[in-house]
């Protein structure tokens, strides 16, 4: 349901993001947007788990994209924040990636502009005031 938003905590969202990765086929693309410290590479872990996949999942922040083994396909997991601007993503294979058939999660997707893809799955992230065990999410 667009719009549907609730507060969990970090083990709530754990085990929310396992349970969203187990029911996800490939392709597809699920953007994680929200202020620094908010979750996103938390949920990416917690989904990537839940797809299948068994080693450590890292934040990609100086390779920008890492890829990752599941049985079922495998895994993009994007940190754009040190991307400029849109001009750049065909230095990281944008193209490709949008065109093979992986789960593909994006951190900090607004760095990409208008060249997200019309199909993707939006999810944000945001801290909540007064408790910083919280984290509201939006789907
Ligand atoms: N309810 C919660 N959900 C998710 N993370 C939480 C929650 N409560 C506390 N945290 C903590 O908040 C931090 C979130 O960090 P994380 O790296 O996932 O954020 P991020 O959005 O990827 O940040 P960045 O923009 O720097 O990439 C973690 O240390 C995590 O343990
Ligand atoms: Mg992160």
């Amino acid at each position: 349901m667009p719009g549907d938003s609730r507060e969990l905590t970090l083990d709530a969202m754990t085990k929310w993001g396992e349970a969203l990765g187990a029911r996800l086929t490939a392709p597809c693309v699920i953007t994680l947007a929200g202020d620094l410290g908010a979750g996103k590479t938390t949920l990416v872990q917690a989904i990537a788990r839940g797809y299948g996949v068994t080693g450590a999942v890292t934040s990609p922040t100086f390779a920008l994209v890492h890829e990752y083994h599941a049985p079922k396909s495998p895994v993009l997991h994007l940190d754009l924040y040190r991307l400029d601007g849109p001009h750049q993503l065909a230095n990281i294979g944008w193209d490709d990636i949008l065109a093979s058939r992986a789960v593909v999660l994006i951190e900090w997707p607004d760095r990409a502009g208008t060249e997200l893809p019309p199909a993707a799955h939006e999810i944000i992230l945001a801290h909540v005031q007064g408790n910083p065990e919280l984290r509201n999410v939006t789907l």
